[in-house]
């Protein structure tokens, strides 16, 4: 069976196709979390979360509260992103927003909260994102394309095994810009997007975090 029939057949999904411009303070835009698809590999149907500055599988979101100026922070369990215009964004609450980026090395990263200046500053590529949401209730897929890149890989820290970080599938990756040193062992997945309602995150209509860390 197709991985996404298979998910459709586990989640209520609902979709929003509204194609809407890049503004992480819109809450009329289609957040979604990501969940990697790879039929027989251990990776497959895992939440694929911020942390340390990077995406990964196996690992928690990592987020951070000002708590001593904002009293409602988000809970901060999940990792929702925003894509628009052919740039992708962290969904967060913080001013100015977090802008979804990716290094020369393949890694795929984003900015932390006012620090504007990083994806230039680090030759990042912030163009050749894309969303396409679901119909009929599947699964919708993340995507980028720029540096000609062919997907997603997911790197394992140790061989076949969590947790995986994640990269964009372009040439020249080296072994020593991976976790576990061995670029072979990565695993090129798809990015499947979920809408925030699948989560229950929906009837907030807000961002899942103050900032992603
Ligand atoms: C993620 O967080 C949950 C709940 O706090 C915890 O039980 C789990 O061990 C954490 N997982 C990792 C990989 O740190
Ligand atoms: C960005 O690219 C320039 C030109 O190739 C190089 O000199 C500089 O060191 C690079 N910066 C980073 C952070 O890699
Ligand atoms: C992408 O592919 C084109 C055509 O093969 C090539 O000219 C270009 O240099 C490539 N760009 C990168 C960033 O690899
Ligand atoms: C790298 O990973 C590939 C694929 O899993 C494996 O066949 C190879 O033995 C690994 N190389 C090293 C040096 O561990």
């Amino acid at each position: 069976m197709h991985s996404s029939l298979i998910i459709t057949s586990l989640l209520p999904l609902l979709a929003s196709t509204n194609p809407l411009p890049l503004s992480p303070r819109q809450t009329t835009l289609n957040p979604f979390t990501l969940i990697a698809g790879r039929s027989g590999s251990p990776i497959h149907l895992s939440s694929i979360n911020a942390n340390g500055e990077s995406f990964w599988i196996g690992k928690n979101t990592t987020t951070y509260c000002p708590s001593e100026e904002v009293k409602d922070c988000p809970p901060g369990l999940y990792t929702e992103l925003l894509a628009g215009d052919g740039g992708a964004s962290m969904y967060t609450e913080v001013p100015g927003g977090q802008t979804v980026y990716v290094l020369p090395t393949g890694a795929l990263t984003f900015t932390l909260a006012h620090a504007e200046g990083q994806p230039f500053e680090n030759n990042g590529t912030t163009t050749g994102f894309a969303f396409t949401p679901g119909s009929d209730n599947a699964l919708g897929v993340f995507s980028f394309t720029g540096l000609n890149s062919t997907g997603f890989l997911a790197c394992p820290a140790t061989s076949g095994a969590a947790p995986w970080q994640v990269f964009a599938a372009i040439t020249g990756i080296k072994n020593s810009d991976v976790p576990g040193g061995n670029v072979s062992a990565c695993l090129e997945f798809v990015a499947f997007g979920a809408s925030g309602a699948e989560l229950g995150t929906a009837n907030t209509g807000g961002p899942a975090a103050w900032e992603y860390v």
